[in-house]
Parts: structure tokens; sequence; C-alpha cells
């Protein structure tokens, strides 16, 4: 494997050539320029790790190319060369950017090898370093947040503008819109990015346990604590908490809650160490805290702290041209995930997605895709794939048509469509259709044996 690419400039040939020998022989891939304007036509192609360059030159000198290298070669590293008695020249050009300096005549071989070879190994964290940044803004500067809504479009507009700071944020939305997402978001555009990202769901645990959860735990401050417990926000230090289903944090907490917001500090459960961390704070709920304001379960001091900034996240009938785009979205996700190869939908299963309500909005389409893709076996996902609540029964697949339909096949569908609404429970659907269990039960016999029997139905 060649030990990486150096493109050598110098005015004067004999350099030139003695240079590229000389680290040829050493396993780098070499490539030669007479100036530095030169030097420039020849890195898009070559793509140098290290520029190693004579400073003075005729043309474009080797401050002048370094300056311009920049731009095309952001991760090359420059090494200068420079005759004796100039070094002053040479110590100027590390301090604008370049990695070390050589003195010309060279007569240590071993010096500029291992100069270079440390550029390389220098240009390579460089390339590493920007190939995983640019990878993270691609999965999550929104990577995966899709939407084209007016609405969805002023929402990332405002999490890039709320991002960069400390401020606490107020995330609104009902069930499955995309709260956490979006938190996420918000973390990852932030320079806390690489700091860690912790989530509570204050509904999940009773006052107590929520309290250590949070704040933590010393040693015998309850029974159970064994030994000192660490709370999340200790544990999210230098990057965000997300405090889920916030509404349902109880009123005492709520006022411990508030003063870490007021002063960054906390001390843990039965202790009284006061401890300090830089941690923002983002809240999420599908309740209207005003309300919950007004019906005195929420503290209004707290709700002013928490909501610095809201972000209202709506629904999703309310942007439904962002359906097809996000069940596209699913069906590549989950297709990849169940190695199927399906390429879209049918303009029916278009129109259904279209118009159902989503009462469970973003996460109940991506289940109703998700099964779809599970159910599916041809190149599209057809509107009998989708789950019965999102297409209305009057279009479903088989329905019969009157006049035209026989009355078996009406007294069929009429069963099978009631048994689904009341979740199969043969004795409820046998008190909707008004006939007996024991006659749903023999029909279903029948049903499952394909095809019409002639034999004779029990009587009622
Ligand atoms: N705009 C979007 N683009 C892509 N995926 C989305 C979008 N919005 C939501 N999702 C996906 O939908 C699912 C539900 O989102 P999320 O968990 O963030 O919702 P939530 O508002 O926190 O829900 P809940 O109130 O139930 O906690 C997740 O799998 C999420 O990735
Ligand atoms: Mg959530």
């Amino acid at each position: 494997m060649p030990r990486g690419r150096v493109l050598i400039v110098d005015d004067e040939a004999n350099a030139r050539t003695a240079l590229s020998e000389i680290l040829r022989e050493e396993g780098f891939t070499t490539e030669t320029a007479a100036d530095g304007f030169k030097a420039l036509g020849k890195i898009d192609d070559f793509q140098p790790e290290v520029i190693l360059t004579d400073l003075k030159m005729p043309g474009l000198d080797g401050l002048g190319l370094m300056e311009k290298a920049k731009e095309a070669a952001p991760d090359a590293v420059v090494v200068v060369m420079t005759a004796y008695g100039t070094i002053g020249s040479a110590v100027d050009a590390v301090k604008r950017g370049a990695e070390n300096y050589l003195t010309k005549p060279l007569d240590d071989a071993e010096a500029l090898v291992a100069i270079v070879a440390k550029g390389i190994e220098k240009s390579r964290l460089l390339q590493e370093t920007r190939r995983l940044r640019d990878r993270l803004r691609e999965r999550n500067v929104f990577g995966h947040v899709v939407g084209e809504h007016e609405s969805v479009k002023a929402l990332l507009e405002m999490v890039q503008q709320v991002a960069p700071s400390r401020a606490s944020v107020l995330i609104v939305g009902e069930s499955g819109t995309g709260k956490e997402l979006i938190a996420e978001a918000i973390h990852q555009n932030s320079p806390r990015a690489n700091r860690p990202f912790i989530r509570l769901n204050c509904a999940a645990l009773a006052e107590t346990l929520l309290e250590s959860e949070l704040f933590g735990h010393e040693r015998g401050a309850f029974t159970g604590a064994i030994g000192r417990r660490e709370g999340r926000f200790k544990q999210a230090d230098g990057g965000t908490l997300l405090l889920d289903e916030v509404s349902e944090i109880p009123p005492p907490l709520q006022v411990k809650l508030l003063r870490f917001l007021q002063t960054r500090e906390f001390e843990r459960v039965g202790g009284n160490e006061t401890l300090k961390v830089d941690v923002r704070v983002i809240a999420a709920t599908n309740r209207d805290l005003e309300d919950q304001i007004r019906a005195g379960r929420f503290r209004e001091d707290l709700y002013y702290r928490l909501n610095v900034v809201t972000l209202t996240i709506p629904p999703l009938r309310d942007r439904a041209s962002d359906i097809p785009g996000l069940a596209s979205f699913f069906l590549r996700k989950y297709a990849q995930e169940n190695g199927k190869r399906i390429e879209g939908f049918d303009d029916e299963a278009i129109d259904a997605l279209l118009r159902y309500r989503w009462p469970g909005n973003v996460r109940e389409l991506e289940n109703a895709i998700e099964r779809a893709v599970v159910l599916g076996n041809g190149p599209r996902i057809q509107r009998k794939h989708l789950p019965s609540n999102v297409v209305p029964s009057d279009v479903r697949e088989g329905t019969p048509k009157v006049p035209g339909a026989t009355i078996y096949e009406l007294e069929k569908w009429a069963i099978l469509e009631t048994l689904e609404a009341v979740g199969g429970s043969t004795s409820r659907a046998a008190t909707v259709l008004g006939i007996s269990p024991r006659k749903i039960q023999y029909k279903l016999h029948e049903y499952q044996g394909g095809g019409e029997r002639k034999s004779k139905v029990p009587e009622e």
C-alpha cells in the first residue's frame, strides 16, 4: 500500500527529481510542479496529502500556494523548504499554517522522510475527522426528519436557531408527532453534540424514584439505596437532558426542578453536597400545560423557565402533504430491514393514506407501513396491505357490490367485517348481527373449507 501522496513544488528541476526519487524509494507516491500555479492545477487530480514546497519561486510562491491550497485541499499538510540563512521565512510560514520546514540543500534524507511521513499521518487524521463530521452532519442535521410542509420547515429553522444556545426548549405536540426526534435534532445541531443526550420519561416513575433518577441518591437515602448513584442530570453533564411527558412531574419535584433551572445546582437525594452541572434541558409534553396550570397541577414559574422557546409540532393530519414522503421514507427503511424489494405504493394505497386522520400521527403511519412491508409480497404496497382502520370499510378489498353479489357473499362479508370490528369475539359479533354464536362458528368453519357448501345450516 502506498504510504501517501506528496506533491513536490520547486522551480529547480534537479531538486524536484532528487526529492521525488528519495520519496518514491520510500514508498510514497509523488507528483511534481515547477511553481505555485502549476501546483494548484494538479491538486484536484492528485489530491496530495502533503505539499512539499519551496518558498521562493517565480509566479505564485510557497506562501501564496499555501493560502490557495487551503480551499482546494483543506486536509493537505504543507511542509516548506527554505535555503540556509533564510530560516526566518520558514518560521513565518509555520506561523501561517505550514506544518513543518526543511532547509535546503537537503543533506539528511532520513529527516525528510520522517517529516513527510508525519505530515501524511496528520493529514489522514484531518481527513478522518472531516469524514466523521460530515457523516454526523448528514445523519443528524435533520438527516432523518422528513418534511416539506411549511410548518415543518419553519420548525426546523427554529431548531437551527435555538440549537447553539443553552436555552430551555419546550416541545409540544400530540403523541407520535416526533417530539423526541426534534429534541435529538436540537442536541445534534448544538455544540453539545458529542456529549450525552439523555432522556427520562417523567410519567413512568413514582415521585421518589423519579427524584432519585433525576438527581441521584446517596447510599442509604432510602430502603434499597445500597450505594451512591448518580442521576440523569449528572449523566447529562455537558450535554442535553430530555424530560419527556414533563406535565407528569409531581409538584414537590417541580420545585426542585425549578431550582435547578435557576441555579444549575442540586443535591443527591439524602445528601447535602451541592453539585453543579452544565445541562441543557428540553421538555416535551402532549398536554396543554396552560390548562394544567389553571388546574393547579403545574407551576407557572416552572412553565416560564421551561418554555424559553416553545416548539409546536403540528399533527400529521394538518400537514397531509408530507404523508407520501414519510410513507416512502418508512417503506425504504422497513424494506431494507426485512430484505424485501418493494418500489412504492399503488395509487389506491396512497389515496387511503391521505384520507385517513392519523390520530397516532407519524408513529402510527410508521407502524402501518412496517406492517404493510411485512405483509406485502409484490413490487408495490396495495390498499389491502394497510391496517383495516386506515382503509375505510366501504372501499376495502372484497367488498361485495349490490346489485351483483350473492346472498352468500353478502353474508360472508357481513360476518367477517363484524368479527373484525369487535376484535374477533364470536359472541359479540353474534349480538351485533342478531344471530347465534353457533351459527357464526359454523359459517367460519365453512369459509375455511373454502367455497360454498350445500350442507344444511343448523336451525336457530
Ligand atoms: N418528520 C419525521 N420524519 C421521519 N420520522 C419521523 C418524523 N416524525 C416522527 N418520526 C418517527 O416517528 C416515530 C415517533 O416519533 P417520536 O418518538 O419522536 O414522537 P413523540 O412525539 O416523542 O411521541 P410520544 O408522544 O408518543 O412520545 C419515531 O420513530 C420517529 O423517528
Ligand atoms: Mg416521545
